[in-house]
């Protein structure tokens, strides 16, 4: 059953499910798994090193779906940036016609993509922040909770207010993002104000995402509790999986008397978590992942995972229509009910969940 929402019209999906961009993993094996399953599937610009090369990635991703997909373009501080306005170019010339962008300073890239009638969902953490996007003129906020896999911003604002503050407040639809990873994490977006969902971590644990097998293991292995911020104390505050290297990392942001970031910049290099999702070893480097970590239990293709969804959240929301009767209609009794947890189906799939007590 298709859904219909802003997101779903306006992308011309069927599942209002977003993949979004992720460093080292955003490559057209998972955009086009995840666009053929019926949700958007997104590239991540930053993964090809040049633009030339996103400009390949985008035509191998067309032939390996019909449906629409995206492009991710991340703007990061850095001594040297990369070219922007050129990847933007190839996307624009490429035809690619829906864009997510995330980072700081995205005015002018935001502009050169709205000129060429590109669809812009733009991810934030803040309302502020997601406010001066509107006046920019992107299409879709993408709403980045405290919960959420990389850059958490400094406010630390989880989606349970950070989205209702979005609905208050902004003049235009909006995804959540951050925390997702079923249909009853979507049912619950819809039901407070979203258009759709946006999700990283799950994505990266399905049999197409080009990582290797023994990282889909780790995540299907931990738990919530397994994340870790670094960063916080050069307001670049990120959300990693907590490894033995992470945890070095947070001692001596900690404990530095210098504050200096060039020490801890070698544990945190990008290149060796990159060597992570190659060489599947869990502790080589460090690598991003969000608290929805402990919801994941499987590697599912991403058609399973975007069909059990859209299963769950139908399912959810004809529940919560059930829950209201009419006046007079209420049972005498629920007794029958005592003691069983009857709003919780999942717990019969999953069992006692991933409790390493
Ligand atoms: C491995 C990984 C890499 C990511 N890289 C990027 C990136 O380059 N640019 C970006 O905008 N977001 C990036 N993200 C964030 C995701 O697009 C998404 O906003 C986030 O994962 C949502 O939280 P969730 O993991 O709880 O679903 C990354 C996430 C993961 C897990």
């Amino acid at each position: 059953m298709p859904f219909n929402t802003a997101l779903t019209r306006r992308l011309g999906i069927k599942v209002p499910v977003v993949q979004g961009g992720m460093q080292w993993v955003g490559y057209a094996e998972l955009a086009s798994a995840v666009s053929n399953a019926g949700g958007l599937g997104i590239l991540t610009a930053l993964t090809q090193p040049t633009p030339e090369d996103l400009r390949k990635e985008i035509r191998r991703c067309r032939t390996m779906t019909k449906n629409p997909f995206g492009v991710n373009l991340t703007l990061l501080p850095a001594l040297v940036p990369p070219d922007y306005g050129a990847y933007a170019r190839v996307i624009i010339e490429e035809g690619i016609n829906i864009v997510e962008t995330a980072g700081n300073s995205p005015g002018p890239v935001i502009k050169q993509l709205k000129a060429a009638n590109c669809i812009i969902l733009h991810k934030c953490t803040t309302i502020r922040h997601a406010q001066s996007a509107v006046k920019l003129g992107v299409d879709f906020l993408s709403i980045d909770g405290f919960e959420c896999a990389g850059h958490v911003g400094e406010s630390d604002i989880t989606n349970f207010i950070l989205l209702s503050r979005a609905r208050q407040s902004l003049s235009i639809p909006f995804i959540a993002s951050g925390g997702f990873a079923d249909g009853q994490g979507l049912a619950a977006a819809l039901s407070l104000g979203a258009e759709g969902i946006n999700m990283g971590t799950r994505f990266m644990c399905t049999v197409e995402a080009p990582i290797h097998q023994k990282i889909k293991e780790a995540i299907v292995q931990a738990q919530e509790t397994d994340t870790e911020l670094v960063l916080r104390r050069w307001r670049n505050t990120t959300r990693l999986f907590a490894n033995k290297v992470v945890k070095d990392a947070v001692k001596i942001e900690k404990e530095s008397t210098t504050g200096k970031f060039e020490e801890v910049a070698p544990y945190v290099s990008g290149k060796r978590g990159r060597q992570v999702f190659l060489n599947g070893d869990k502790d080589f480097g460090v690598w991003t992942a969000g608290q929805v970590i402990g919801l994941i239990h499987d590697i599912p293709t991403c058609d399973e995972l975007i069909s059990r969804i859209e299963r769950e959240a139908i399912e959810a929301l004809q529940k919560s229509t059930s829950l209201i009767v009419e006046e007079g209609q209420v049972p005498a009794s629920a007794s029958g009910t005592v003691g069983k947890n009857t709003n919780n189906p999942g717990a019969e799939v999953w069992g006692v969940g991933k409790s390493k007590l």
